[in-house]
């Protein structure tokens, strides 16, 4: 089963979306268990499967690959108290830190640990930490009917927790997942992530990347 922490937003409820779409059993987790519950709903409606509901602790304690997908302003609080809950877990990280600043558009936090993914490893030091779906648009995820394609950057120090991701994300049609190495990786791929976002302005589209000769 995989959790999603945040999975009322687009990014967390598009990837559960996409996995319930290939038959993978998820659970949407949120600060509020009625929320949780409308966005599960709203799933099994988009795709008939399996998608249950809860609060953060209900969802990181049901399953054992744990997606989070908050903001990145959201993250540490979130994490320290869900540390030993998500301890021995594989935890998924699509977090990439930005903020909008008028006149420049998206801009990339600078993040102390080096990387939102790095700052999550070093909380939960027990978990086996994975940075990866950073660039994915949500907006995509979100309708079915559209067929994703692209390239999933996939970093962790966990070498078979970084195999697993891997695939993972080749349950979804078309996305390839890439090794990326260590988690000290994950902070080019977050910051690739407020590019994206400036080059959606600027085209108007929703992109995302591929890269050659891998
Ligand atoms: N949107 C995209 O296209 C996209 C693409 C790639 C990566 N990402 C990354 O994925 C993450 C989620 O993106 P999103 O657009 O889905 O974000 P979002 O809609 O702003 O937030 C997702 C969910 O996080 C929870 N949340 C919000 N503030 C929080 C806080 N302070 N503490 C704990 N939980 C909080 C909320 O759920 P509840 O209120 O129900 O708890 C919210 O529905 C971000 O880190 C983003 O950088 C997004």
């Amino acid at each position: 089963m995989l959790a999603f922490l945040g999975g009322t937003g687009p990014e967390g409820k598009g990837l559960a979306l996409r996995f319930a779409m290939a038959g993978e059993e998820v659970v949407i987790g949120s600060r509020d268990a009625g929320r949780a519950r409308e966005a599960a709903e709203s799933l099994l409606e988009l795709a008939p499967g399996s998608a249950i509901s809860g609060d953060v602790n209900e969802a990181a304690a049901a399953a054992s690959i744990i997606f989070v997908t908050v903001p990145y302003e959201g993250q540490r609080t979130l994490l320290e108290n869900l540390a030993p809950m998500l301890a021995g877990k594989l935890v998924v990280t699509a977090v990439a830190p930005m903020s909008f600043v008028r006149g420049r558009g998206a801009v990339a936090l600078e993040v102390d640990d080096g990387s939102a993914a790095q700052e999550a490893q070093n909380i939960l030091s027990e978990s086996q930490v994975v940075a990866s779906f950073q660039n994915i648009s949500a907006v995509k995820l979100m309708d079915p009917a559209v067929e994703m394609e692209g390239d999933v950057v996939v970093c962790s120090d966990h070498g078979e927790a970084r195999e697993q991701v891997i695939g993972l994300v080749s349950k979804i049609p078309k996305l390839r997942g890439v090794d990326g190495g260590a988690l000290s990786n994950a902070r080019y791929v977050e910051q690739l992530t407020t590019l994206l976002v400036n080059i959606n302005r600027i085209h108007k589209t929703q992109s995302m990347i591929k890269i050659v000769g891998v």
